[in-house]
C-alpha cells in the first residue's frame, strides 16, 4: 500500500452518486461525505483539517472551516453569530477591510459595533452592555501592533454571555493559540503566513463545533468557498510555516533593535522590544519567545515622509499583503487603512508618516542596510518630500 505525499487536488464542484438516496444522506449531513465544493471539498478540509490541528493540537473535538479569503471568513463568522439588536465591541485599530465591514455594513443589518481601545480592559467592561453578544480582537493589531490580552478579553466576554473571538493573522499558531486562552472561534487570513509565498488566497475558522456550526452555515449560504487549487497551495504553505515564522521573526527581532532610535523614525513598534505598551502581555501569551515579523514606524515628516520611506527602498516591496517570504512595505494612511478618515485615524493611533514592514526571509543584513538607507535618504532629504 502507499499513498501520495502531497494533497492531491480534487479539482470538482460536483461530486456524482451510486443512488439518489446516497445523494440524499449525504447532503442531509446523516452520512458523511461530498456533494458540492461550495458545501465541502475534500482538498479544503484537509486545508482546514490541518490548521485545526495547528491551533489546537491536543483538542480532537477543534474544527476548522475553509474560506475564500479571510475577509470571507470575518463576514461568515459575524453574521453567523450576530443578529439585528446585537452589539460588538471590537478595536478601533483593527485590519481597514474589517473595519469597514464593522462600520459601514453590519450597521445596515441592526447590528451596532462599538470601537474602543480592547487592550485597556477596564473600557473593555465599561463599553459592555445587555446587547453585547462578542467581542471581536486581533491577537497582534494591523497596523499598531497592539496586542490583545485574551484571558482577559475571553473573561469580560464570557461574563456577559457573549464569544470572544480572534483574528491571529499577524501571529499564526506558531506565536500564538488563543484557543488556549479562553477565544471561542480564531480566525485567519491564510493569504499571509499560510500560504507563506503570495500566490494564493483564503481564510479560515477555527474552533468547536457548537461556535464553529453557525460560522459553517453562514459560509454555505453567503458562498466564500475556498476553491480547491488555492487550498493545495494554502496546504503546502503549512508545511513550512514554523521555520518560516521562525526566521521572520528572528530577523524582525534584530531589525526593530538596530532600527529603533534612527532619527527618521519618530517611533518604532515591535512586540518584542521592552518598549512596547503591551510588551508583558506578549511575552506571557507568545510562544518560543518570538514576537512576530511586523513592524510599524512612524516615519517623520507625516505623510509625505512615510510615502517617501517607501520609495526609497531598493530591495523592499511597495506590495499589499504580508506574511509572504518577500519582505514588503506599506504606508497605512494611503493603502491598507485609506477607508479611515483623519479622525478615525488618530483614534486607531495611526500616524500620517505610519509604514509597516512585512519581513521576509531575505538576508537580515541586507534587509538592514536597505532599510537603513531610504531612513537616512529621509533625514537627508535626498528623497523629493514634495512628489
Ligand atoms: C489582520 C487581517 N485580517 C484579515 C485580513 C483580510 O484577509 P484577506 O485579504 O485574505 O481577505 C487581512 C488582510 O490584510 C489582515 O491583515
Amino acid at each position: 500500500m502507499s499513498r501520495p505525499l502531497g494533497l492531491p487536488v480534487v479539482r470538482s464542484s460536483a461530486f456524482a452518486f451510486d443512488t439518489a438516496h446516497d445523494y440524499a444522506e449525504v447532503l442531509g449531513g446523516s452520512v458523511p461525505g461530498y456533494s458540492y465544493s461550495r458545501i465541502d471539498n475534500p482538498t479544503a478540509v484537509a486545508f482546514a483539517e490541518a490548521v485545526a490541528a495547528l491551533e489546537a493540537p491536543d483538542a480532537a473535538d477543534v474544527g476548522a472551516e475553509p474560506f475564500a479569503s479571510g475577509m470571507a471568513a470575518i463576514s461568515a463568522t459575524l453574521l453567523g453569530h450576530l443578529e439585528a439588536g446585537d452589539e460588538v465591541i471590537a478595536p478601533a485599530a483593527c485590519y481597514g477591510g474589517t473595519w469597514s465591514l464593522l462600520t459601514r455594513w453590519l450597521p445596515r443589518w441592526g447590528i451596532r459595533p462599538v470601537l474602543i481601545d480592547v487592550t485597556d480592559a477596564v473600557a473593555v467592561r465599561a463599553a459592555v452592555t445587555a446587547r453585547t453578544r462578542m467581542i471581536y480582537a486581533e491577537t497582534i493589531a494591523n497596523p499598531t501592533l497592539a496586542v490583545s490580552d485574551l484571558p482577559a478579553l475571553a473573561q469580560i466576554a464570557h461574563q456577559a454571555g457573549g464569544r470572544l473571538v480572534v483574528d491571529s493573522t499577524f501571529a499564526t499558531p506558531v506565536i500564538c493559540r488563543p484557543l488556549e486562552y479562553g477565544a471561542d472561534l480564531v480566525l485567519h487570513s491564510a493569504t499571509k503566513f499560510f500560504g507563506g509565498h503570495a500566490d494564493a488566497t483564503g481564510g479560515v475558522v477555527i474552533g468547536r463545533s457548537e461556535h464553529l456550526g453557525p460560522v459553517r452555515e453562514a459560509r454555505i449560504d453567503l458562498g466564500g468557498c475556498l476553491a480547491p487549487d488555492e487550498a493545495f497551495l494554502l496546504h503546502r504553505g503549512l508545511q513550512t510555516v514554523a521555520l518560516r515564522v521562525a526566521r521572520q521573526s528572528a530577523t524582525a527581532a534584530v531589525l526593530a533593535d538596530k532600527l529603533v532610535g534612527h532619527p527618521a523614525v519618530a517611533r518604532l513598534r515591535y512586540p518584542g522590544l521592552a518598549s512596547h505598551p503591551q510588551h508583558g502581555t506578549a511575552r506571557a501569551l507568545f510562544r518560543d519567545g518570538l514576537f512576530g515579523s511586523l513592524i510599524t514606524m512612524d516615519i517623520r515628516a507625516g505623510r509625505l515622509g512615510g510615502m517617501a520611506f517607501c520609495d526609497a527602498l531598493r530591495t523592499v516591496a511597495i506590495a499589499p499583503s504580508l506574511g509572504s517570504v518577500h519582505s514588503k512595505v506599506s504606508h497605512a494612511a494611503s493603502t491598507t487603512h485609506r477607508q479611515l478618515g483623519d479622525a478615525a485615524l488618530a483614534a486607531a493611533g495611526i500616524s500620517p508618516g505610519q509604514v509597516r514592514l512585512s519581513v521576509g526571509v531575505e538576508d537580515p543584513e541586507e534587509l538592514l542596510a536597505d532599510l537603513r538607507q531610504a531612513l537616512d535618504a529621509v533625514l537627508d532629504g535626498d528623497v523629493d518630500l514634495l512628489v
